[in-house]
C-alpha cells in the first residue's frame, strides 16, 4: 500500500510542472535541455528575450509538450501571477537576470530592475501561490533562486575558498544587485516561511554561451584573427564549472536541498584568465590545423583593466557535496574541450547572436580601452 501510495505521489509529483526563469539564456537554456532529457517533467520558461535571450537555444524542444515558453518580463507581477495560477508549480527555478560585469558597470539601471525588482515580483507572487497551497503541493513547494560566487566579493591569494558563511561583500553592480537579491529570499524565508534555497556559483562556461564573457568570446575572436582582449596583467582568478554540472547542481538541490539553506557550487578549477586563454589557443590550435591565425596565443593583447576588478573567486563545494552527494562531472581540460568543439561546430549560431547591437555592444566596452604595451601595465 505504501509503495502504491509513494508511486502514485511520485507519478504526481513529476507531472506538476516547474517554471524556469530565464530559460532561454546560457546556463537556464542548459537546464531546460537537461531537465527534459531526464524525464522530470513539463516545464514553463518564463523569458523577456532580451539580448541574452536566444530563443535558438531550445529549438529542439520547442515542439515537445512539456515544454511551455511564454514571452515576459519578471517583473510584471500580473503576468507572473497568472502564470503560478495557470501552471500551479511545484518550484519555481530563477535563473534570469542581467549578468555580465561590464555591462553592469557601463549601464547599471538595468541590473537593478531586473535583479533586485524582478526577484521581489517573483518572490511576492510565490508567495501569494504558496499561501493557497495544502498539503503534500505545500510540502513539496520550492522557490530556487540561482546566484553568484561574486556576492562573496573578492580573495586574496592564501585566502580560503568562499563558503556559505563567508560575509556578502559584492563590488560590481552585477555583485550587489545579486547579494540585494539574495538578502530579499533570505528575507522571504525567515518572514513568510516561503521554502526558498539559494545557490552560489562559480563562473560557468559551455555551450549557448553568449560571446561577450571571456572564454566564448576568445573562442570567437581567435577564429577571426581579432585581438584576445586580457584585462590588466591577465592573472586575476576564476573558479570554472562546467555549464551542465551546474545544471545537474541545481536539479539536486531541488529534490534534496532543505528549504532556508544555501549551497555553494564550484568545480574546484582555479585558474588565471592568462592561462584560460593560453589553453584555449592550444586548444583552437589543435583544432583548427589550418587556421591562417596560428599561433593563436600571438593574438593575446593586454587592455587596460576593468574597474574595481575582483582579484580572485574561489568555491567550497563541501556543503553541497556532502550533504547531498553532488560532485562535478566535468574536468576543465575535458569541458573546455567540448566547450571549444561546440563553437567550431556552431559557428552559424555565433552569427547569429553577434549581429548589430552586439557590434555596438563591442564598441562601447572595448573601444575606450586600448591596448596597454607590457611594459607600462
Ligand atoms: P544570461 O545573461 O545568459 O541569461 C539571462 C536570461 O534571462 C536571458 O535569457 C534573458 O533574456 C533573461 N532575462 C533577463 N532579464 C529578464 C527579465 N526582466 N525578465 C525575464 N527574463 C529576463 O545569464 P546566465 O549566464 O545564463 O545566468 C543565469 C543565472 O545564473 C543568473 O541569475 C546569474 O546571475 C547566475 N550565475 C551565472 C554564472 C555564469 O558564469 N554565467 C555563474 C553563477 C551564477
Ligand atoms: P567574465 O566572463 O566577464 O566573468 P566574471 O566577470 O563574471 O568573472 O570575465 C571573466 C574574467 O575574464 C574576469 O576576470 C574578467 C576577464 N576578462 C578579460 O580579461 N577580458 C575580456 O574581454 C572579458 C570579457 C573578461
Amino acid at each position: 500500500m505504501d509503495a502504491v501510495k509513494a508511486g502514485i505521489s511520485q507519478t504526481a509529483a513529476t507531472a506538476a510542472p516547474v517554471i524556469v526563469t530565464g530559460g532561454a539564456g546560457f546556463i537556464g537554456s542548459n537546464f531546460v535541455l537537461e531537465w527534459l532529457a531526464a524525464g522530470k517533467g513539463p516545464v514553463i520558461n518564463l523569458d523577456k528575450l532580451t539580448y541574452a535571450g536566444n530563443p535558438e537555444n531550445l529549438a529542439s524542444v520547442a515542439n515537445d509538450p512539456n515544454y511551455t515558453f511564454v514571452h515576459g518580463d519578471i517583473c510584471d507581477g500580473e503576468l507572473v501571477a497568472k502564470i503560478f495560477a495557470d501552471h500551479k508549480p511545484r518550484a519555481i527555478l530563477h535563473f534570469a537576470a542581467e549578468s555580465h560585469v561590464d555591462r553592469s558597470i557601463l549601464g547599471p539601471e538595468a541590473f537593478l530592475k531586473t535583479n533586485i525588482d524582478g526577484t521581489f515580483a517573483l518572490l511576492k507572487a510565490a508567495r501569494a501561490y504558496y499561501d493557497t497551497l495544502a498539503g503534500e503541493e505545500k510540502e513539496r513547494f520550492r522557490f530556487l533562486h540561482v546566484s553568484t560566487d561574486e556576492v562573496y566579493g573578492t580573495l586574496e591569494p592564501e585566502d580560503p575558498a568562499f563558503h556559505e558563511n563567508t560575509p556578502y561583500a559584492p563590488n560590481s553592480p552585477y555583485a550587489a544587485s545579486k547579494a540585494a537579491s539574495d538578502h530579499l529570499v533570505r528575507a522571504w524565508v525567515h518572514t513568510y516561511g516561503l521554502p526558498a534555497m539559494i545557490t552560489n556559483c562559480s563562473n560557468n562556461y559551455g555551450p549557448h554561451h553568449f560571446p561577450e564573457k571571456l572564454i566564448p568570446l576568445m573562442i570567437s575572436n581567435a577564429q577571426k584573427g581579432k585581438p584576445l582582449p586580457v584585462y590588466g596583467d591577465g592573472q586575476q582568478v576564476r573558479d570554472w564549472l562546467y555549464v551542465v554540472d551546474h545544471c545537474k547542481a541545481i536539479m539536486t538541490v531541488l529534490e534534496k536541498g532543505k528549504p532556508g539553506e544555501t549551497y555553494n557550487v564550484g568545480g574546484g578549477n582555479q585558474r588565471t584568465n592568462l592561462d584560460v586563454v593560453n589553453t584555449l589557443c592550444a586548444l583552437l590550435d589543435e583544432l583548427v590545423p589550418d587556421s591562417p591565425y596560428k599561433p593563436h596565443a600571438q593574438l593575446i593583447t593586454y587592455v587596460a583593466d576593468r574597474p574595481g576588478h575582483d582579484r580572485r573567486y574561489a568555491i567550497d563545494a563541501r556543503k553541497l557535496e556532502g550533504e547531498l552527494g553532488w560532485r562535478a562531472q566535468e574536468s576543465f581540460e575535458t569541458g573546455l574541450r567540448k566547450t571549444v568543439e561546440w563553437y567550431l561546430a556552431n559557428k552559424e549560431w555565433v552569427e547569429h547572436v553577434t549581429s548589430g547591437a552586439y557590434q555596438q555592444w563591442m564598441d562601447k566596452n572595448y573601444g575606450s580601452r586600448e591596448a596597454v604595451a607590457e611594459g607600462t601595465r
